[in-house]
């Protein structure tokens, strides 16, 4: 039987390179806190705990993630990697395999874990190592005959130490009752008068256990935030991951160096997106969606044939089959539309049901309502919904016709098949299957003589 796994996350530095009031870990890549990264990917080798050590920037930082399924630990004083995890160790059972991952640490991807987990329910001591040009600032992998030897922090390291190319990760799994008797052993006599977790790895020679040590198939996987060029650069990395595994899955990008997920999409069968589109939360796009270029779409589901023409900003809003939404459109929170809908360019809808077949395409505000089906909304209709205290609800009919620049006062209802004559101001419910006209009768002055400018003499 597989051991139980206890994985546990280093979180408690202060990330001083940053140079931001945001603690390291909240920072975010692709839409998600660095650290909501390394607890997914915990969570996908389905341990029976994560247990994250946090400490610097106080409970800013379980707070800001308290909807993760984690343990959370705090350190006090931050002491070191090993006095780091040691914290942890109370809600470790000794017959537990520990993995150690470090909350700034965000690509590293469960293939290249599991092995190391596997090694460790052997009793092993598992480590990621990786090789780099330029070790500099890594703890290096001594090894002597070819074994390794121990892990020498690039602070405590000589000149020759210093020219090796293999470096520790800080990754590493082992048995718990292993990790408790060197944790208990640790001292801090080096340079930083820390305790260092690594140092475990020559106690593990002397034990006689022995040590694996494996690489990552790619070396961003161990890549490191310490600042924000580190940020942007591992943000490309994630974000070329995206496309990649878009462009599997069969959706067209128009170029992938131009395209950001920051969340969760979830696509049918030829979904196209042009450039410049950013889409975060969660965004779900049925088979043959069209996205246009320069969109941002959070919290939107869009079905199956929708067009999205360029420059939109939707936010939760669910739509529905074969619309058509922008270019220019602006959906904001709460929207259903039902299929067949177009909002064409500069409509705002908000808080609106909008029924099928319905149309609202040139300079609409519609907020807070309710639309029938086929109903046509003209150009330059506005709902008042807000007296400036409330916000009240417009309700219109199935096939209605609202006449351009027509001002609907909430709360008010247009009946089914009304027609409001353009230039309207509605104030009250307007009779089903009617004509309304809510606007200064036209009159002409017959005679009427335009003033004329008197000449100089
Ligand atoms: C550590 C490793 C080094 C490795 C490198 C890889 C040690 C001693 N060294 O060095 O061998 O090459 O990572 O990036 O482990 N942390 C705490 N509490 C503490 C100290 C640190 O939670 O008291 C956390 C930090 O927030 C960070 C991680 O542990 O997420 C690593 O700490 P850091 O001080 O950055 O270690 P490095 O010097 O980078
Ligand atoms: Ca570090």
């Amino acid at each position: 039987m597989f051991p139980p796994l206890h994985v546990v996350i280093l979180a408690a530095g202060k990330g001083t390179r940053m140079n931001s009031n945001t603690p390291k870990v909240l920072q975010r890549l692709a839409g998600c806190p660095l650290l909501g990264h390394v607890v997914r990917t915990a969570h996908t080798l389905e341990p029976a705990a994560v247990h994250v050590v946090y400490g610097f920037g106080g409970e800013q930082v379980p707070e800001a993630l308290r909807g993760l399924s984690v343990d959370w630990v705090h350190q006090a004083e931050q002491k070191g990697t090993g006095h780091a995890v040691a914290q942890a160790l109370p809600g470790i059972p000794r017959d537990a395999v520990v993995l150690v991952l470090y909350g700034d640490v965000p690509l590293t991807q469960p293939e290249t874990l599991a092995p190391l987990c596997r090694a460790a329910a052997q009793g092993n001591l598992a480590l990621l190592t990786a090789e780099l040009d330029r070790p500099e600032g890594y703890g290096r992998v001594v090894r002597s005959g070819g074994a390794v030897a121990r892990i020498v922090e690039h602070k405590d390291a000589n000149e020759e130490q210093r020219g090796i190319r293999e470096i520790s990760t800080g990754v590493l799994a082992l048995p718990a009752a292993r990790l408790r008797d060197w944790l208990a052993r640790l001292g801090n006599d080096n340079v930083q008068g820390e305790y260092y977790l690594t140092d475990i790895v020559s106690m593990a020679v002397a034990d006689g256990v022995r040590i694996e040590s494996s690489q990552p198939r790619e070396v961003w996987e161990v890549m490191g935030v310490n600042s924000k060029a580190q940020l942007a650069e591992l943000e490309r990395v994630a974000q070329r991951n995206h496309a990649q595994r878009l462009l599997d899955a069969g959706v067209t990008l128009m170029d992938p160096a131009r395209f950001d997920l920051r969340g969760e999409l979830r696509n049918g069968r030829d979904v196209v997106i042009d450039v410049n589109v950013v889409l975060e939360g969660t965004v779900v796009l049925g088979d043959g969606v069209r996205i246009g270029p320069n969109c941002v779409i959070r919290d939107c589901s869009i079905g199956s044939g929708s067009e999205i023409l360029a420059n939109c900003v939707l936010e939760e809003t669910a739509i529905g089959r074969d619309c058509r939404i922008g270019p220019f459109a602006h959906l904001r929170p709460g929207n259903e539309l039902a299929d067949r809908v177009h909002v064409g360019n500069f409509v705002e809808v908000k808080k609106s049901r909008v029924g099928a077949g319905s149309k609202m395409n040139h300079l609409s505000y519609i907020g807070d309502s309710t639309v029938g089906q086929r109903v046509n909304i003209g150009a330059g209709t506005i709902t008042c919904n807000y007296d400036g205290v409330s916000k009240h609800r417009t309700v219109i009919g199935d096939d209605a016709f609202i006449g351009s620049n027509t001002a609907l006062v909430a709360p008010v209802t247009v009946g089914d098949g009304a027609t409001i004559g353009a230039g309207s101001t509605i104030t009250r419910d307007t009779p089903a299957g009617e004509l309304t006209l809510g606007r200064a009768e036209q009159t002409t002055r017959t005679g009427w003589k335009r003033p004329q400018k008197k000449r100089e003499s």
